[in-house]
C-alpha cells in the first residue's frame, strides 16, 4: 500500500489472494481482511464411526454451517480418533468419505471453511506427542468416557482410547481456536485441553490460545431417543426404532415415527417432565420448521397422536430429502471429493505447522538452522 494507503496503480485489478479466494475488488478484499483478521477461530470434528443421528445433525452439523460466516471455522473428520475402536478398514475408509459428503451436502462450504480428513495433516500425531509429556496417566483414565469405552470395549482397553483426549486437545490447539462446539459428552475433554492448554504456556511461555466451549443461541434442546425418551438418541441404540440417521429413506423414517413412544394422554402439549416422548416429538418438529414450540404445539391441537406422529415424520423426511439428494450426487463425484480433502489437508497443515514449528522450538527440538 503507498502512503495514501492505497495500492499501487499496478496492483488495482489484480486483487487478490486471501489464502482461499481470488478477490477481484480491492475493497472487498480489504474488507475481508479486516474480517478475517478479527475473527475468532472455530475448530470442530466428527468421527467417521458409521451412521450420523438426525440428534448430530440439529446438535452439530448443522451449526457448523451456520458458523462459517461469523468465525474462521475449521472442521475435521476425526478418523484418528475413530481407530481407538475396532473399525473394519474398508468400512472406514468409506465411512469418511460419506461424512465429507454430508458434511458438505449440511451447508458446510469448502470454500469458506477449512474442512479435512485428520489423518491428512500429520501435526495432529506430532503435537500429541509432545502433549503426552505433560499429561498425566491419572487425569486421563479418570475421565468419564475412557472408563465408559473400557467398560464397552473390555477385549479392546489400548493406549490410543485413554490418550484420546490428548489427541483431542492437539486438533484443537494446532488451530489456535478460541471456541469449540462441543456436546456435553465432550466437555470433559475440552476442560483437559484447556489444562494442558494453560499447562504448556506456564512450562514454556505462550503459546496456546485457550479454548473454550461454544454453545450456539439456539442450541436446541437434545434429540432424545423415539423408543425411549428418558434417554439420549444415540446410533448405538440396540433398538434401531429408537434413532433416526440421515440416511434413512422416507418409509424408514415415516415408520420409526411412527412407532414413537408417547403418553397415554392425547394432548400435543411441550412437558418434558410429564410427557417425555410427545415434548421430544415436538422439538424435533420445532427444529426442522423452526417453529417457537408454543406455535408447533398449536398446528396439532386437537389432532390424535397418529397424526401427530405422521406429521413430524414427514416434516422430518422433507427436510432430510434434499441433504440425502445432494450427499448422494456429491458421492458419486470422488474426484471432487478428493481435491476438497487435498485443498483442505493443505490448509490445514499450513496453519498447524505454525503452531507445531512454535511448539517444537519451545521445547528445544533442534532445527537445523
Ligand atoms: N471426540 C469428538 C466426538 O466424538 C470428536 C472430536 C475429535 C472433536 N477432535 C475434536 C470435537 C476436537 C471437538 C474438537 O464427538
Amino acid at each position: 500500500m503507498d502512503k495514501n494507503g492505497d495500492f499501487p496503480a499496478r496492483a488495482r485489478n489484480l486483487f487478490a489472494f486471501s489464502g482461499r479466494v481470488w478477490y477481484t475488488d480491492k475493497e472487498y478484499f480489504q474488507g475481508y481482511i479486516m474480517a478475517e483478521s478479527q475473527r475468532q477461530s472455530l475448530f470442530s470434528a466428527v468421527q467417521p464411526s458409521g451412521a450420523v443421528t438426525i440428534g448430530n445433525y440439529i446438535g452439530a452439523i448443522r451449526n457448523f454451517a451456520k458458523l462459517q460466516d461469523e468465525y474462521n471455522c475449521i472442521y475435521a473428520v476425526a478418523d484418528l480418533h475413530a481407530i481407538t475402536v475396532r473399525q473394519e478398514a474398508a468400512v472406514l475408509r468409506r465411512n469418511t468419505l460419506e461424512l465429507m459428503a454430508l458434511f458438505i451436502a449440511c451447508g458446510i462450504d469448502p470454500e469458506k471453511c477449512v474442512l479435512f480428513v485428520q489423518s491428512h495433516v500429520p501435526a495432529h500425531c506430532e503435537l500429541t506427542w509432545v502433549l503426552n509429556t505433560i499429561a498425566y496417566p491419572g487425569e486421563l483414565s479418570r475421565m468419564t468416557q475412557f472408563k465408559d469405552k473400557s467398560a464397552k470395549h473390555a477385549d479392546n482397553v489400548n493406549m490410543g482410547l485413554m490418550d484420546y483426549p490428548v489427541l483431542m486437545a492437539s486438533d484443537i490447539l494446532l488451530y489456535q481456536a478460541a471456541l469449540v462446539p462441543v456436546g456435553a459428552d465432550q466437555k470433559q475433554h475440552l476442560e483437559l485441553t484447556r489444562d494442558l492448554a494453560i499447562r504448556f504456556n506456564n512450562r514454556y511461555g505462550q503459546t496456546f490460545t485457550v479454548p473454550d466451549g461454544y454453545i450456539p443461541k439456539d442450541s436446541g434442546a437434545r434429540v432424545m431417543s423415539l423408543a425411549d425418551p428418558s434417554r439420549k438418541m444415540s446410533k448405538s441404540d440396540e433398538n434401531p426404532n429408537g434413532f433416526v440417521t440421515m440416511s434413512d429413506d422416507r418409509d424408514t423414517i415415516l415408520r420409526k415415527f411412527k412407532r414413537a413412544v408417547t403418553d397415554s394422554e392425547a394432548e400435543v402439549r411441550y412437558d418434558p417432565e410429564h410427557k417425555p416422548g410427545v415434548s421430544n416429538l415436538l422439538v424435533i418438529y420445532h427444529a426442522f420448521t423452526g417453529k417457537p414450540l408454543a406455535e408447533a404445539e398449536k398446528d396439532f391441537a386437537g389432532k390424535g397422536y397418529g397424526d401427530f406422529k405422521l406429521a413430524v415424520g414427514e416434516t422430518v423426511a422433507d427436510a432430510l430429502a434434499p441433504i440425502q439428494a445432494e450427499r448422494a450426487r456429491l458421492l458419486a463425484d470422488k474426484p471432487y471429493l478428493n481435491e476438497v480433502m487435498k485443498r483442505g489437508a493443505e490448509q490445514a497443515a499450513r496453519i498447524a505447522r505454525r503452531t507445531l514449528s512454535k511448539v517444537y522450538r519451545k521445547v528445544g527440538f533442534y532445527s537445523g538452522e
